[in-house]
């Protein structure tokens, strides 16, 4: 009897998902993906140019003396994560590449994507391969050499260049070598014209700028807003339409998570992880995306982002975030104070051969998880007593056994 039951068992669930599919198109749920993998081709489906009017109008005006060839300075473009620099800037320079090939103006433009953190060197050497100037290096050539690479590339180019350089702020050695090459000594050595766009996350960049380079760099900023909830539900409407199936979503599905992203972060990449969560969740059910499954996703996102901070951090946190979970559930859940938690730290210390750290620095660990909202820590008077510090966790359960079981995971402690 047993393995026909597993049989059916598995075609009926197999079937099941089948005729509950309500993902069209994979594809267009991971925005990774799609951005590298298809770049500009996928762009003109899911860029809502709508909700990026002002930014673009303010890039049209800065790139239009180039069709007059005349030169514009270059260009400092501010804004959150997910506010869009990255696809507005890209679709705007493929369209402006295409404008000017027609009116037979000679113009090149390269993304150099710093969006992982890198030293000069390979920000350079990027640089150099996108300009086809040199290969690959892992080391063994200087940064001079890889400057005149660059240079030596572009020595009988003499139209426009422009240089998107995106997160800038993400080079984190040589920094102003970086700057001053680019700003200072790149436009004297080679006859193109050249006009730098720097792209960051951060409006403090320029701050941290040597003088040097920042009184000669003439720069026009454009601001990106955060994304508000009407913008984020244009586009994820088109999202909706390009991945998945008419009818797969109930109504209000769309607002929910535009009014949930809009509230926390105005970040449109998020606002698209959402609704692809959402979406996974309904077709492991086979049902509509509802509102309860967006609530679901929601909070699923929120959880792994926990678990991602606590399993990238040093060991030490680790273990002082498993020594207090297990002290508190030894109390039955209720609020310990540091000197139980050290006790239970210092055995953990044992099972995984790190050194214990002292009182004092352990407290200091404990002040960090609370700043990441992992626990929560108050100071609390005991009268003639003195004081003392107590510790409780307010995340939920199931996350709180989550964090555990990953942390002895990490260090193969068996529960
Ligand atoms: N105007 C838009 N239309 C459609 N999708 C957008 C738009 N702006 C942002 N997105 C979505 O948000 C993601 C992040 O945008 P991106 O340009 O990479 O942001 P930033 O570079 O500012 O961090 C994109 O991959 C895309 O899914
Ligand atoms: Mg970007």
């Amino acid at each position: 009897m047993e393995p026909t039951n597993v049989r059916s068992n598995i075609v009926g669930q197999i079937q099941h998902m089948l005729d509950h599919t309500i993902i069209k198109n994979r594809r267009f749920l991971d925005d990774e993906q799609l951005i590298k993998a298809e770049q500009l081709a996928v762009l003109d489906e899911i860029f809502n140019a709508n909700v990026r009017n002002a930014e673009i109008h303010e890039l049209s005006s800065h790139f239009a003396p180039v069709l007059r060839n005349d030169h514009p300075v270059h260009l400092a473009i501010w804004g959150k994560t997910g506010t869009g620099k990255t696809l507005t800037m890209s679709y705007f320079l493929n369209l402006l590449a295409e404008m000017c090939s027609k009116k037979k103006v000679p113009m090149r433009y390269e993304h150099l994507d710093l969006s992982t953190p890198r030293p000069c060197f390979r920000a350079l050497n990027d640089l150099a391969c996108l300009l086809n100037a040199s290969k690959r290096y892992k080391k063994g050539i200087s940064l001079e050499e890889l400057m005149l690479r660059i240079e030596a590339s572009l020595t009988d180019y003499n139209g426009y260049l422009v240089l998107f350089i995106d997160e800038v702020d993400n080079i984190k050695r040589d920094k102003d070598t970086f700057m001053t090459f680019l700003v200072r000594r790149l436009p004297q050595r080679i006859p193109a014209k050249l006009i730098l766009v720097f792209v960051s996350n951060r409006l403090d960049w320029p701050d941290n700028l040597d003088p040097r380079v920042k009184s000669f760099l003439k720069l026009n900023e454009v601001i990106f807003k955060p994304y508000d909830a009407v913008d984020l539900q244009r586009i994820l409407s088109i999202r909706v339409e390009k991945a998945l199936r008419k009818n797969s979503i109930e109504t209000g599905v769309i607002e929910k998570v535009a009014a949930l992203s809009s509230r926390d972060h105005g970040d449109a990449r998020q606002a698209v992880a959402l609704l692809s969560r959402s979406a996974y969740l309904a077709e492991k059910a086979g049902t509509k995306i509802s509102l309860e499954l967006v609530d679901e996703a929601s909070s699923q996102i929120e959880h792994d982002k926990y678990i991602t901070m606590i399993r990238t951090a040093p060991p030490q946190l680790q273990i002082v975030m498993a020594a207090v979970i297990q002290t508190i559930r030894k109390k039955q859940d209720s609020p310990i104070d540091t000197s139980q938690a050290y006790a239970t730290y210092a055995v953990f210390c044992n099972k995984t051969s790190l050194r214990p750290l002292t009182r004092r620095a352990f407290t200091d660990m404990i002040n960090e998880l609370d700043m990441y909202s992992l626990l929560r820590s108050s100071v609390i008077s005991k009268g003639r007593y003195g004081r003392t510090r107590e510790i409780a966790i307010d995340l939920p359960q199931e996350l709180t056994d989550k964090i555990y079981e990953g942390i002895l995971l990490n260090f193969e402690i068996r529960s």
